[in-house]
């Protein structure tokens, strides 16, 4: 346990941040964390509750009957909530459009980042979010900031065909009170505008070798 690490990656929606923590995490053999996934997996079962996720009491109290049960799978994450794993409902358009107000509540967090921390137990992770190193992690030295200019981000939603403002989600995260997205101390900016898939993983992997990273 004591020797297992972090890379932390944030940035907004669509910078390609879980595209680089996969093929990290595959290349490091790492364990793959999507916490986006947990906060999604979170509104999308409110909302087949039929719960208003702008009503922050109510949806505290619906998260206290919740049960979140996290493994693995291969080298990902996985998730289930009340013992369904959910799918391709996580990146459906009234998830997109609600996982910034549930996300913004502070016991939905509080519950997120100790089931996020809980996985450094088993092994050493890439871990992909809005506050990883800024709050989950803080003290990790491989910190990478993502991003991508607003146009390309959109575009890249757009031609997978999924139902998503881009912009509106990230002006919520970014603007909120508790755990904003923000650039983490030590952490350096990556912009993927130019980059190719694979020349971005090329990249990174040159700025967690300056924080110091033993790669091969
Ligand atoms: O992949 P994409 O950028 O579209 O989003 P995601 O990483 O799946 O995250 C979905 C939403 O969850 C974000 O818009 C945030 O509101 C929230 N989130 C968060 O608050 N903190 C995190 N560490 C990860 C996601
Ligand atoms: O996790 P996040 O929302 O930050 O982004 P992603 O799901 O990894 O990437 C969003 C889309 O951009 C995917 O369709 C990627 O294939 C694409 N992408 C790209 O075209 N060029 C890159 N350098 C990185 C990602």
């Amino acid at each position: 346990r004591s020797g297992n690490y972090v890379v932390a990656i944030d940035g907004p929606a669509a910078s390609g941040k879980s595209t680089l923590a996969r093929k990290l995490a595959s290349r490091l053999g790492l364990l793959m964390v999507n916490s986006g996934a947990i906060y999604r997996a979170i509104t999308w079962e409110i909302v087949r509750e039929n719960i208003n996720p702008e009503d922050s009491d109510a949806v505290i109290s619906a998260l206290e009957k919740i049960d979140i049960e996290t493994g693995r799978n291969g080298g990902v994450s996985t998730i289930r909530i009340n013992g369904v794993q959910p799918g391709d409902e996580l990146r459906s358009e009234v998830v997109n459009s609600n996982v910034s107000a549930v996300s913004a509540i502070p016991k939905v967090r509080e519950k997120v980042v100790q089931l996020l921390r809980d996985h450094l137990e088993h092994s050493s992770l890439v871990m992909e979010g809005r506050d990883i190193a800024t709050i989950v992690f803080p003290d990790t030295p491989y910190k990478i900031y993502i991003t991508a200019a607003e146009h390309v981000r959109a575009a890249r939603r757009h031609k997978v065909g999924e139902v998503d403002s881009v912009k509106r989600r990230d002006a919520a995260d970014s603007g909120r009170k508790t755990a904003p997205l923000k650039v983490a101390d030590g952490a350096e900016i990556l912009d993927t505008s130019d980059h190719t898939i694979e020349s971005g993983v090329d990249a990174a992997i040159e700025i967690l070798k300056r924080q110091g990273l033993d790669i091969h």
